[in-house]
C-alpha cells in the first residue's frame, strides 16, 4: 500500500463514523401543524438528520422540507408500531396534539386520546426501542396564579386541554426510558403553509387591515413564542441529547392586549382598533391560566437557546411571507 493511502483510509473511516455517530433518524409526528412545519424545515436542511415527517393528511401541507413524509394518527397504535418498525426512529419528536383549548374541554374523549393516551403509546414503542423522545407541551398545566414559570414548578391544570396535557407529559417521563424529554411553550406564532386556524399575529393583522375592531384581554399574561425559535431550541435539544423538562419561549412577558399592541406598532397598524377587555367578558367553555410565560435562563445557559424579541419575530415573520409569496 502506497504511504498515503492509510493515511487517506484512516480519514475516510474517521468521517464515515462521524457521520453514522451524529446521523440520526427523526420521526416527527403532527408534521403539518404550525411547529411542525418549522421543524421539518429546519432541521430537513440539515444533513445530520433523516427527517420523516408524519401528519394525519394523506399529503403534506407544507411544500418541500427535504424528508420523507407518511400519514399517520399517533392515535393508531398499530400504525404507529408499523412506522417504528419500517423506519427504526433514533428520535421521536411529538408535535401532534388537538390543540384548540375550547374543544377539548367539549370533546374530552377525543383529547383524551391524542394528547394523552396516544403518548402513552408513543412512549412504550420509544422504550422498546430505545429511541429518544421529545414530547411537547405547554404552559397550560400552569394555573397561571404566580407565572412566569421554572421547569420545577409545581403543575395544576385549570382546563381540560391542560390536564391532558399534563397526563401525556407523565407518560412520558413515566414509561420508563431515560431518553425522554418534555419541551412546554407558551401561545406559538409563526407563518406555516395551508393552516386551517390561523395564528394570533396574521389574526390580528386580517382583522386591523379590514379596519375591524378587536376585543383584547389585558388580564392574562404570557411569554408569546416565534415558531422558528421554539423548533431551534429543540433541534438543539436533539442535538445535545437534552434529557428532562425545558420551557422554551420567547423572553418579554406581556399581557395579550400588549402582545396586540406591539405587533400592530410593528407592522404598521391601526391601534386604535384594538380594544381592552377582560377576559370575564367573554364567555369560553375553557378556563385559561391568568399569569403564566415562562423564565427560560436554564435554556438560554444550557442549550444557548435566544429567542428573537416580538418585534424582531414580526418583521421576520414578515419578510418569510412575502420570499413564500414570490416563490409560489
Ligand atoms: N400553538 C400554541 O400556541 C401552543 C402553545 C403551547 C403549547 N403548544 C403545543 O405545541 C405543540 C405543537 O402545536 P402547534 O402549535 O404546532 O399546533 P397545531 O398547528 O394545531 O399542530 C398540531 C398538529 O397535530 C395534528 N394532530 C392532531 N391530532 C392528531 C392525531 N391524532 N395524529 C396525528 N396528528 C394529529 C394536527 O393535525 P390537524 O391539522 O389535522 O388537526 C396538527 O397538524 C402541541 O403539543 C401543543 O400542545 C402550542
Amino acid at each position: 500500500m502506497k504511504p498515503g493511502w492509510s493515511k487517506s483510509v484512516t480519514r475516510l473511516s474517521l468521517l464515515i463514523y462521524l457521520h453514522y455517530s451524529l446521523f440520526q433518524r427523526v420521526l416527527i409526528t403532527g408534521a403539518n401543524g404550525l411547529l411542525g412545519q418549522h421543524l421539518v424545515r429546519l432541521m430537513g436542511r440539515s444533513p445530520e438528520y433523516d427527517i420523516l415527517a408524519t401528519g394525519r393528511d394523506e399529503q403534506p401541507r407544507f411544500s418541500g422540507g427535504n424528508c420523507g413524509y407518511q400519514s399517520l394518527d399517533i392515535t393508531d397504535t398499530d400504525a404507529v408500531n408499523r412506522v417504528f418498525v419500517d423506519f427504526e426512529p433514533d428520535v421521536v419528536i411529538n408535535c401532534a396534539a388537538m390543540t384548540q383549548v375550547d374543544e377539548c374541554e367539549i370533546k374530552r374523549d377525543i383529547c383524551w386520546q391524542v394528547n394523552a393516551l396516544a403518548v402513552e403509546s408513543l412512549a412504550k414503542s420509544c422504550l422498546v426501542r430505545g429511541t429518544r423522545l421529545v414530547h411537547v407541551s405547554t404552559d397550560f398545566v400552569f394555573d397561571g396564579i404566580s407565572g412566569p414559570y421554572k421547569e420545577s414548578a409545581r403543575p395544576s391544570p385549570l382546563s381540560y386541554y391542560g390536564r391532558s396535557k399534563l397526563a401525556g407529559e407523565n407518560y412520558a417521563r413515566g414509561a420508563g426510558m431515560d431518553k425522554w424529554s418534555i419541551v412546554r411553550t407558551v401561545l406559538v406564532y409563526g407563518v406555516a403553509e395551508n393552516l386551517p386556524r390561523n395564528n394570533f399575529v396574521w389574526w390580528l393583522k386580517d382583522n386591523l387591515e379590514a379596519g375591524k375592531t378587536v376585543q383584547i384581554v389585558t388580564d392574562q399574561w404570557r411569554t408569546p413564542t416565534y415558531a422558528l425559535d421554539l423548533a431551534t431550541g429543540i433541534e438543539k435539544m436533539v442535538r445535545f441529547s437534552k434529557q428532562g423538562v425545558y420551557h422554551l419561549s420567547g423572553r418579554e412577558l406581556f399581557s395579550i392586549y400588549e402582545f396586540a399592541l406591539e405587533i400592530a406598532k410593528t407592522l404598521d397598524l391601526d391601534a386604535s382598533l384594538i380594544k381592552p377587555a377582560t377576559a370575564a367578558s367573554f364567555s369560553q367553555p375553557a378556563v385559561r391560566p391568568s399569569k403564566s410565560g415562562f423564565i427560560i435562563l436554564k435554556a438560554e445557559s444550557e442549550l444557548g437557546y435566544s429567542p428573537h424579541s416580538v418585534q424582531d419575530s414580526i418583521m421576520e415573520m414578515v419578510k418569510e411571507e412575502a420570499r413564500s409569496r414570490f416563490s409560489s
